[in-house]
């Protein structure tokens, strides 16, 4: 019998995030590549979780002033330098310019609580409340310069219970999440 492929361990992974960093650890914690990790404001996925890493913060601004075009030409030229294979998004809160995807196309995931396509955008978890549905979930995907689009890599439902609230259901998403998010990104990995 053939032994299954393992997952290549030779390739460049940048990590992106912005929050708690809760899904990094995961990544970290699942022994991943991960050759950097890039954050674009001072959040605890920098200061906590990334610290004992290889990590950069390319610091964006808020206000109307910010330059998304400069910022993510910023983005690209440091995932260039640093030789970057796949870049994982994981929690990464700014919105890139489509210089991204042409840099990087077919190698950038993300990941997303919601089973897509429903409830894309920022607040997925408030969405389905709201719409009232029974089951939601989680999905990773390829991402493109359309917000929350891109072939779908994986999916994993998550019940919605009656006493949830949106905390209560993300934080069980996030928990599908931590689980998917690794399995995905090794398999993934194997077609690069
Ligand atoms: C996750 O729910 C993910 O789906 C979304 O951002 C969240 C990141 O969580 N894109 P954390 O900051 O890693 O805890």
């Amino acid at each position: 019998m053939d032994k299954p492929m393992e997952t290549p361990m030779d390739k460049r992974i940048a990590v992106l995030a912005s929050g708690t960093g809760t899904l990094l650890q995961a990544l970290i914690d699942d022994g991943l590549p991960i050759a950097k990790v890039y954050t674009d404001r001072l959040c605890p996925a920098y200061t906590d979780v990334a610290k004992d890493l290889p990590r950069s913060l390319v610091q964006r601004t808020f206000g109307k002033d910010f330059d998304r075009e400069l910022y993510t030409g910023q983005l690209v030229e440091a995932l260039r330098e640093n030789r970057i294979d796949l870049v994982v998004m994981a929690g990464f809160m700014t919105v890139l310019s489509p210089a991204m995807f042409h840099a990087f196309g077919g190698r950038i995931t993300n990941i997303h609580p919601s089973l897509l396509p429903a409830f894309k955008g920022a607040h997925a978890v408030r969405d389905a409340l709201a719409a009232g549905v029974a089951v939601t979930g989680t999905t990773v995907h390829i991402a493109t310069e359309l917000l929350d689009d891109g072939r779908i890599l994986a999916q994993m439902p998550v019940p919605v219970l009656p006493s949830d609230t949106e905390e209560t259901l993300h934080e069980r998403i996030k928990q599908a999440e931590r689980v998917l998010y690794p399995k995905a990104i090794r398999t993934l990995l194997k077609t690069l």
